[in-house]
């Protein structure tokens, strides 16, 4: 039996951010993205150190937490990281299973299973050490049916099976920054401890511009419903995208994470209305489109009002946007990505993309 058979996931079940403020950051994702807050624990559900808010829309859940004391894990990793990703949580069958799997394999035991309960039933997890600072978490939640773990109290509710806000669907990836040298060590965690395989990978040739290399590898797990990029830095005339970030987030950590929609032109523009800032494509890019990558079922001219990008490969095509930095420091961003046939990143949009980075990054002085 192989190694990703042993080893199943279900889904990502949840991203957790620690932040400086919970209810600010809560309200950006609610405000900005549509994120309905469905769960909430803090002081007045009793909880006398850490404010978290559940956020919900489609398939993806964000828990945005902070600490209401000072001395705490999540003040320290705000204060060393500013607001980042702190916890990637996957829904696993079995949460000591997957523990001891992955331990036994060379990862770094964080937490044994815990089994909390409350009235909705036994919520278990386990946790184990990431990249930089971040945990990966193993959540079992199959004889749980409270609003999101013991501790937590309802908030919003969802109408029908998922609230669609501005059609944010489902994580498409999470990409994580290591330092240089450090890409292949975690390539061989994934592959070696988690039981994922390769899917892709980029160097120098495929992604460098004057300035911003990077070098960047894919893998995924057996069902390839999980994928996570792994970038280094790689040495190019000035600064890297890459370790700007590293810079700034003093360390590893997750980069960008992609968020699919069905429907793109839509969810962009919904975001712009909404004060959602964008990476912004020269408007050459637009000229000879067609040309590059072929029919595409989207208007055109809706596509470049909207400054969204379109790569091709042989299986199809997708289209895709960056925001912004979401901080004052240039760490974590988002992508929307639209799928028709193509599970690439578009490769093809690398060059138009990093100019872009790199612009911003001289406005920032950091080229
Ligand atoms: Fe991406």
């Amino acid at each position: 039996m192989s190694v990703e058979d042993q080893f199943p996931i279900k889904r990502v079940d949840h991203i957790e951010f620690y932040v400086g403020n919970a209810k600010q950051s809560a309200a950006y994702y609610r405000d900005g993205f549509g994120f309905l807050k469905t769960a909430y624990r803090g002081m007045e559900t009793g909880d006398r150190e850490v404010a978290s808010y559940v956020m919900e829309q489609g398939h993806v859940r964000f828990v945005v937490s902070a600490a209401t004391v000072r001395d705490h894990e999540i003040a320290h990793h705000a204060h060393k990281h500013g607001d980042g990703v702190a916890v990637i949580a996957m829904e696993v069958p079995d949460a000591d299973y997957a523990y001891r799997f992955t331990t036994e394999r060379g990862a770094e035991g964080v937490t044994p299973l815990q089994c909390l309960t409350d009235d909705h039933g036994e919520y278990r997890y386990s946790i184990i050490q990431g990249y930089g600072d971040t945990l990966f978490k193993f959540v079992d939640r199959s004889d749980y049916n409270g609003a999101f773990a013991p501790g937590y109290e309802q908030r919003e509710v969802i109408e029908g099976k998922t609230h669609p806000g501005i059609g944010l669907a489902s994580v498409d990836h999470i990409v994580g920054n290591v330092e240089l040298g450090g890409m292949d060590k975690w390539v061989r965690f994934f592959e070696e401890v988690m039981g994922f395989s390769m899917l892709t990978h980029f160097d120098d040739d495929d992604i460098s511009t004057e300035y911003s290399a990077l070098m960047s590898k894919v893998v995924q797990d057996g069902t390839g419903k999980i994928k996570f990029p792994i970038n280094e830095p790689a040495e190019g005339r000035r600064k890297s995208q890459i370790q700007e970030y590293l810079d700034y987030y003093g360390g590893p950590g997750v980069q960008h994470i992609a968020i699919i929609t069905g429907d793109i032109i839509s969810t962009v523009a919904a975001m712009r209305q909404r004060g959602i800032e964008f990476l912004q494509v020269p408007p050459t890019y637009y000229e000879n489109l067609t040309e590059r990558v072929g029919d595409i079922k989207e208007d055109i001219d809706r596509i470049a009002d909207l400054n969204i990008l379109v790569d091709r490969d042989e299986e199809g095509y997708l289209l895709q946007i960056f925001t912004k930095p979401i901080e004052d420091i240039p760490t974590i961003f988002f992508e929307i990505i639209q799928r028709h046939g193509s599970r690439g990143f578009g490769v093809g949009n690398f060059k138009a993309l990093f100019e872009a980075i790199e612009q911003e990054q001289a406005l920032r002085g950091n080229l």
